[in-house]
């Protein structure tokens, strides 16, 4: 046994010699020996002792070997105990077992029988103080782990939280951005104060009616804002002329679709509003310009913004001229459904007089 710590064994018996015959052979092989007759001061014994196994009798005047037994199982979970039994305690000895012992040895005892049930029992014990250690590192592990988690969770729900806070601030940016060239495009069009802001409010009431989702909505909310942007390229003069414009002038001012495209493509967030301002003159049945698209070919958006402009274009005042009355614009309007404008959507902004949301 060098080199190791001293096991300790704890035997109940209630006959002197055979605990005497235990006691030789175990010290011989350096066990510990803690030794009791039995009777009630057993239990006291083993609460004040500490030891690794218990060999206990099973037939003993007062406290018999079960009761034993079962006080050890009770409040040493992992101590093993081995029970003695005469030849005729057969069925007793079966009958402990499955009470919880370890094993049993016959009377009278053979060193060689106990020597190998002694060392079978502890190291069973060693195994069952492994297992409970490790149970222990796994539970430990699992809480460091489940720890580790909530940790990690709190920190990106915060990161997350961060990121939607910076992406608001970008949204507001973006908006006031945009805001500002309307306004710009506004004070070099005379002819057209108020109008973007207008064309904002008709074309997203236009849009929700034709089920648009919320980001479809944002897009469009951008181009009809922006969707003249290009007449920032367009000479002020002609812009500004009052009566018809030459064939030159008018070609000219046709250009401001193509550089409002050319503006807004390369801006990141902005390459969709770019494809639609680009097709706002285009004509449902594939007269307009720049690029003569027809019917779906041109963008849904940029549809809905031709329709809120010829409406807007029609009804607002002018500086040399008064709107026109709404029944002749719906008029007009019918007229050119399916020809320059999306008949479908004629008929959406016509029935549920879309056109109110521009008058406030
Ligand atoms: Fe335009």
């Amino acid at each position: 046994m060098e080199g190791q710590q001293k096991r300790s064994i704890f035997i109940v018996d209630d006959e002197e010699p055979i605990r005497k015959v235990l006691n030789t052979h175990l010290t011989k092989e350096g066990y510990g020996v803690i030794q009791s007759p039995g009777g009630p001061s057993v239990f006291d014994m083993l609460r004040s002792n500490s030891f690794d196994l218990v060999i206990s009798d099973i037939r003993m005047p007062e406290v018999d070997g079960i009761k034993v037994l079962e006080f050890v199982r009770e409040s040493f979970d992992s101590v093993p105990v081995i029970m003695l039994t005469g030849l005729n305690d057969i069925s007793i000895a079966v009958d402990v077992m499955k009470k919880g012992a370890f094993d049993f040895i016959m009377k009278p005892v053979r060193k060689e029988d106990l020597m190998n049930v002694v060392r079978k029992a502890l190291a069973n014990r060693d195994l069952r103080l492994r297992n409970k250690e490790l149970e222990l590192e796994n539970r430990e592990y699992q809480l460091f782990l489940e720890q580790k988690v909530r940790e990690r969770t709190k920190e990106l729900n915060s990161k997350a939280m961060e990121l939607q806070k910076a992406y608001g601030i970008l949204k507001s940016m973006n908006i006031q951005f945009i805001n500002v060239l309307a306004e710009t495009i506004e004070a070099k069009d005379r002819h057209t104060s108020g109008h973007c802001n207008r064309m904002r409010q008709v074309c997203v009431g236009l849009g929700r009616l034709a089920g648009l989702n919320p980001e479809e909505l944002e897009i469009l909310e951008y181009a009809s804002l922006l969707h003249d942007l290009g007449k920032i390229g367009i000479n002020e003069a002609i812009l500004n002329k009052e009566g018809p414009l030459t064939e030159e002038e008018c070609r000219h001012v046709k250009e401001h679709s193509l550089i409002g495209e050319k503006i807004l493509i390369g801006i990141p967030l902005m390459e969709q509003v770019a494809r639609i301002i680009v097709a706002h003159h285009e004509n449902f049945n594939g007269t307009g310009y720049p690029r003569n698209l027809k019917g779906e070919e041109i963008p849904f958006a940029a549809r809905i913004i031709s329709v809120a402009d010829l409406y807007d274009a029609m009804s607002s005042d002018r500086p040399y001229r008064k709107g026109l009355p709404l029944e002749v614009v719906v008029e007009e309007m019918k007229r050119v459904a399916g020809t320059q404008l999306d008949p479908g959507l004629v008929n959406l902004f016509l029935e549920s007089k879309v056109y109110q949301f521009s008058r406030g």
